[in-house]
C-alpha cells in the first residue's frame, strides 16, 4: 500500500520513529528467580526490533525492592544488579534499530508474586475480586491490601524515581509509567477502589494527583530526552468490564493533570481501540485522551488493532502511534509484513500462553 499512515515518521521527545507501529507491553515472566533479564529475553525483544517495530514497551517492571513485584520471574529495575542485567536486551534492541522503553509497574492490591517478602498494598485497604492469575503463576484468593500512608506514598514516589533513573543507567530511551490495568497507581484513579479522604481521594482531579506526581517527579529527574510515558486504562486485570463511572470527567481530569505533569505520551488502552467505551461519551479513548493532552504530547492507541485496517482507522481516529500486544505475539514481523503485503499469521496460544505466559522456545530466535 503506498503512502501507508502506519509508516509515517514520527517525532517523539527528539526521537525519530520510522513507523506509528510499537510493540505494547507484556509480562512473561521468564526473568531469573532474583529478577534480572535473560540472554533469551534479548533475543526475544530484539527480534521485535529487526520484525520492523518503531519502539518497543517492555514488560512491567518492578521498581523497588519493596510491596512493588507483581510476579514471580518479573524482571526488575529495583536493584542495580537487575538494571545492570538489562544493558545486554537494550543494546540488542538498538542494534536492531529501535528505540525501548521500560514499563514500570507497581502491582498494588494485584500483586501476586513477590521475593522480596512484602505483602499487597493499594491507596486504601482493598482485596481485588476473583482468583490470581494462573497465567502469572498464581492461584487462589487475593490477600486484602493495606492501605498506604503519607510515608508508603512518598516510599512508592522514590521507587519509581529511582527505577526510572537505573533505567537511564542502562541505556533505556525511556520508561512508561504503568498507571493502567488495576495496577497500584490505576488503584488511585479508580474510585470503586480508592476510598481515600485526603487530596488523593474523592474527586477526578484528586484521584489524578498520585500517578501525575510520579509522571512529574520522573520527569524532573532524568534528561529532557528521556522519554516519560504512562499507560491508562479503564479496565483492571481482575475486572475486564471495569469502567469510570463518572466517564469523561475522570478522562479530563487524568489526561489534563499527565500532561501538565509534563508526560512525553500517554498510552490507552482497552478493548476496542475504535468503539467508544467510556460512559456516557461517544469517542475513543484515544480521542478523548487527544482532546484533553497539550498539543506536544502524543497519544497511543492500544486494543485489538492487529488487523491493518484497524489500526489505520486508530491513526485516522486521531492517534499519533499504535501498539500491538497479541498481533505481535503472533508476527514479530507485523510492520514488515504489511509494509510488504505479505499475509499475517493467526495467535497460537498453545505457543503462547501454555502452560504459562513464560517465554516457549519457539519464540525466541535461535531457541527453536
Ligand atoms: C501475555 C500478556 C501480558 C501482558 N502484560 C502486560 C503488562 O505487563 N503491562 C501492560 O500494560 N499490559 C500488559 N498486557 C496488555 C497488552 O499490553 C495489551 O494492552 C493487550 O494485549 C491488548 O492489546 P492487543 O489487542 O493488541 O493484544 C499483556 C497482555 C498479554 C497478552
Amino acid at each position: 500500500m503506498a503512502d501507508d499512515p502506519l509508516f509515517d515518521e514520527f517525532e517523539l521527545n527528539g526521537h525519530t520513529l520510522d513507523g506509528r507501529v510499537g510493540l505494547a507491553p507484556m509480562t512473561r515472566t521468564s526473568a531469573t528467580g532474583d529478577g534480572r533479564p535473560t540472554d533469551r529475553m534479548a533475543r526475544y525483544y530484539a527480534s521485535f526490533a529487526r520484525g520492523g517495530f518503531s519502539f518497543l514497551v517492555t514488560e512491567g517492571v518492578h521498581p523497588d525492592a519493596t510491596h512493588s513485584q507483581g510476579y514471580r520471574n518479573q524482571p526488575g529495575l529495583a536493584i542495580d544488579e537487575q538494571a545492570t542485567a538489562w544493558e545486554p536486551v537494550v543494546d540488542a534492541v538498538h542494534e536492531a534499530g529501535s528505540p525501548i522503553f521500560a514499563q514500570l509497574m507497581h502491582a498494588g492490591a494485584q500483586s501476586q508474586g513477590n521475593r522480596y517478602g512484602f505483602g499487597p498494598v493499594a491507596p486504601s485497604s482493598y482485596r481485588p475480586p476473583g482468583e490470581m492469575a494462573e497465567l502469572y503463576g498464581g492461584s487462589g484468593e487475593f490477600p486484602e491490601a493495606d492501605g498506604l500512608d503519607d510515608e508508603g506514598l512518598d516510599d512508592v514516589k522514590a521507587g519509581f524515581v529511582a527505577a526510572a533513573e537505573r533505567a537511564h543507567d542502562a541505556g533505556f530511551d525511556g520508561i512508561e509509567v504503568h498507571a493502567a490495568n488495576g495496577y497500584l497507581l490505576h488503584e488511585f484513579v479508580d474510585p470503586l477502589v480508592n476510598d481515600r479522604d485526603d487530596e488523593y481521594g474523592g474527586s477526578p482531579a484528586n484521584r489524578a494527583r498520585f500517578p501525575a506526581e510520579v509522571t512529574a517527579a520522573i520527569d524532573e529527574a532524568t534528561p529532557d530526552a528521556f522519554v516519560v510515558g504512562i499507560r491508562a486504562s479503564q479496565a483492571a486485570v481482575t475486572d475486564e468490564e471495569r469502567v469510570w463511572p463518572d466517564g469523561e470527567a475522570t478522562a479530563a481530569a487524568l489526561f489534563g493533570a499527565l500532561s501538565e505533569a509534563g508526560a512525553d505520551y500517554v498510552h490507552v488502552t482497552g478493548g476496542d481501540a475504535t468503539a467508544p467505551e467510556v460512559p456516557d461519551t461517544d469517542r475513543t479513548l484515544a480521542e478523548l485522551a487527544v482532546e484533553h493532552v497539550d498539543d506536544g504530547v502524543a497519544v497511543i492507541a492500544n486494543g485489538s488493532l492487529g488487523d491493518p485496517d484497524r489500526a489505520r482507522a486508530a491513526i485516522a481516529d486521531g492517534a499519533d502511534l499504535i501498539t500491538l500486544g497479541t498481533g505481535a505475539l503472533a508476527n514479530h514481523d507485523w510492520p514488515n509484513r504489511v509494509q510488504a503485503g505479505e499475509p499475517l499469521d493467526d495467535l497460537d496460544p498453545g505457543v503462547v500462553f501454555q502452560p504459562d505466559a513464560s517465554l516457549s522456545d519457539a519464540e525466541v530466535p535461535g531457541d527453536d
